[in-house]
């Protein structure tokens, strides 16, 4: 068996949402698994922090401005990063957000809000990937980082489980649109990892005890997500496509 299958060497990777929490920490370990890393998201001074960390530690890597609700600014972030590091050829989609609160008391703006960052973010980055890795004729995998709560559901997730559960059935019919352009589409299901999305609530003593009752009586650890995504994002998961990875130690097996 070739030992280099988990290589990156050869991958220009894009992570969305590489400001904070599990893109910042999924950037690291692409670079460090060999591939050029563009680092996107809105908060740049964040993103070159992000970079010379990267650069530090011997891994190359560039910083682009990307809001993935805006088409413009999407397309904009993929002419400077095609520009200056070649065609992206691995994509996270792992910007997103979360606004918690009773169905019956979601205003329109938070349901687009939510929509349009969750959703639509995927769709805008993976259009535009997709079409410039058929210009380039350049295999692919796309990454896109959905939610045990696309699988299940918990009170005051309405939201943000739609635009997960949305992920969830745009990657399976991405997988079949794509494959005969070599593009792989796959999704992975994070269960909780503590970032500054859901920090507030693992503070609380109903946070607490939620993880209690989780089936590790833990949380997952950022760097836990890195080895997965690897795997898609590499030959050794040449054969993986339109598939949904839990990364949540199996919540998603008892329902929690
Ligand atoms: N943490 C968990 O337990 C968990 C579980 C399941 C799924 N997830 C998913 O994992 C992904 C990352 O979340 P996280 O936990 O790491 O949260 P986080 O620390 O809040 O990170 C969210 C990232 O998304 C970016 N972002 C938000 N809106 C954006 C926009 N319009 N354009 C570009 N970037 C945008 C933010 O960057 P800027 O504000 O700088 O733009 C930030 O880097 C999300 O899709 C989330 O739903 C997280």
């Amino acid at each position: 068996m070739d030992q280099n299958i988990f290589s990156l060497a050869e991958k220009v990777a894009l992570v969305t949402g590489a400001s904070s929490g599990i893109g910042h920490c999924v950037a690291k370990g692409l670079a460090a698994a060999g591939a050029t890393v563009v680092v996107a998201a809105r908060r740049t001074e964040r993103l070159h922090a992000l970079v010379s960390e990267i650069d530090k530690a011997g891994g190359k890597a560039l910083a682009v401005t990307m809001d993935v609700t805006d088409r413009d600014s999407v397309n904009s972030a993929f002419e400077t990063a095609e520009s200056q590091v070649g065609t992206i050829n691995v994509i996270v989609n792992n910007a997103g957000v979360a606004d918690t609160n009773n169905f019956l008391k979601i205003t329109d703006q938070s349901r687009d809000f939510v929509m349009s960052t969750n959703f639509n973010g995927v769709w805008n980055v993976a259009q535009e990937a997709g079409r410039r890795l058929v210009e380039a004729q350049q295999p692919g995998s796309i990454i896109n980082i959905a939610s045990i709560l696309g699988l299940t559901s918990k009170p005051g997730q309405s939201a943000y489980c739609a635009s997960k559960g949305a992920v969830i059935q745009l990657t399976r019919a991405l997988s079949v649109d794509l494959m005969k352009h070599h593009i792989r589409v796959n999704a992975v299901a994070p269960g909780w990892f503590k970032t500054e999305i859901n920090d507030a609530y693992f503070e609380t003593q109903a946070g607490q005890e939620y993880i209690q009752r989780m089936p590790a009586r833990r949380l997952g650890q950022l760097e836990e997500l890195i080895g997965p995504i690897i795997m898609l994002a590499s030959d050794a998961g040449s054969f993986v496509n339109g598939a949904v990875l839990p990364v949540d130690g199996a919540i998603h097996a008892c329902g929690i």
